[in-house]
């Protein structure tokens, strides 16, 4: 897919920024101990997309907010998923071995070490949200950040999407019983970070944000959609994950349920009512807009 110049502009500088604040929150290599925080870096700086982080800056952007105040967010919600990558490798879960294009945590390390990896950036995410200084925010709002993501990372977020899946594997569910599962594994997150960028813009009460938080909802979905569809038709090289893990191991995914086609027509659906929740925006939102079309149209 062609992206828009400026989007892609946009794009890199937001990554630029997440990645020099994730390389300042993580302790060094050479902090004891040595190879937990070596493996903690390995996890998160590895070649990620960002999608989380630049979700925080395109909301935060559109709602009047400078990138800087919005760094924290972005580096709390990225450690937050980070975690949940590695923890979604192990042997107990999907048991993978190749991930952003190289060896899994837990393969490159060793399964103790991943645990603990996931362990300690989850609560990094939480201290950078204490304590970073640019974050531009008083505590009050801070607190509500805080609420925000241990909300979403949670039993009833992130955390319990994962047990939906866990449970699912294997077995037939429905179509809503998925939307379910997909809404709370990888949605919640991806709503998280629209409702952080708003706060840390200090636009937690802003009329537009119940708009911003539909957009987010659609969008969340249908990166897992094309998540899923990326499985079955993506490259390995490029995904830099193993392709076909899904089928392999009876995971519920879209294309399993409705088929290929029908999967990506939904994503593409998704898209278009989300850009629909948009119209209260100006172009400070285009690269929410853009971020969009980039979700269904990524090749990895
Ligand atoms: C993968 O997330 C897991 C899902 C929730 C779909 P990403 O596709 O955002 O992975 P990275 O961060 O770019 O590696
Ligand atoms: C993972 O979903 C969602 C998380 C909470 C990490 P997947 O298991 O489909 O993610 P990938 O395909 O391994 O990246
Ligand atoms: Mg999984
Ligand atoms: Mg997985
Ligand atoms: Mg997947």
């Amino acid at each position: 897919m062609t992206l828009d110049p400026a989007f892609q502009v946009f794009l890199g500088g937001c990554r630029d920024r997440v990645e020099r604040a994730l390389d300042r929150w993580l302790p060094g290599e050479r902090t004891c101990p040595e190879r937990l925080h070596q493996a903690m870096r390995y996890a998160a700086l590895g070649a990620g997309k960002r999608v989380r982080p630049v979700l925080v800056y395109a909301a935060g952007q559109a709602l009047g907010a400078r990138l800087d105040c919005l760094d924290a967010a972005a580096c709390a919600v990225e450690l937050i998923h980070a975690y949940s990558l590695v923890h979604d490798d192990l042997p107990a879960m999907d048991d993978d071995a190749l991930r952003r294009g190289r060896a899994t945590c837990h393969m490159a390390y060793d399964e103790a070490t991943a645990i603990l990896v996931g362990d300690a950036l989850q609560t990094l995410a939480f201290r950078v949200l204490c304590d970073d200084e640019a974050l531009c925010v008083g505590h009050a709002e801070r607190v509500r950040m805080i609420r925000v993501l241990a909300h979403a990372s949670g039993s009833r977020g992130m955390a319990g999407g994962q047990a939906l899946d866990i449970d699912a594997t294997g077995q037939d569910i429905d179509l809503a019983q998925l939307e379910n599962l997909h809404i709370h594994k990888t949605g919640a997150l991806v709503l998280a970070s629209v409702r952080l960028g708003a706060l840390a813009a200090g636009a937690g009460d802003d009329p537009r944000l119940p708009g911003l938080e539909r957009y987010a909802k659609c969008i969340g979905l249908a990166f897992q959609v094309r998540d899923d569809v990326l499985d079955v038709e993506g490259d390995t090289a490029v995904i830099g994950k193993t392709r076909g893990k899904d089928a392999a191991a009876h995971k519920a995914t879209y294309p399993a349920l409705i088929g290929l086609d029908a999967a990506r027509e939904m994503a593409t659906r998704l898209i278009d009512e989300a850009l629909d929740n948009l119209a209260d925006f100006d172009a400070n939102a285009d690269p929410l807009r853009h971020l969009a079309g980039y979700v269904v149209g990524r090749k990895r």
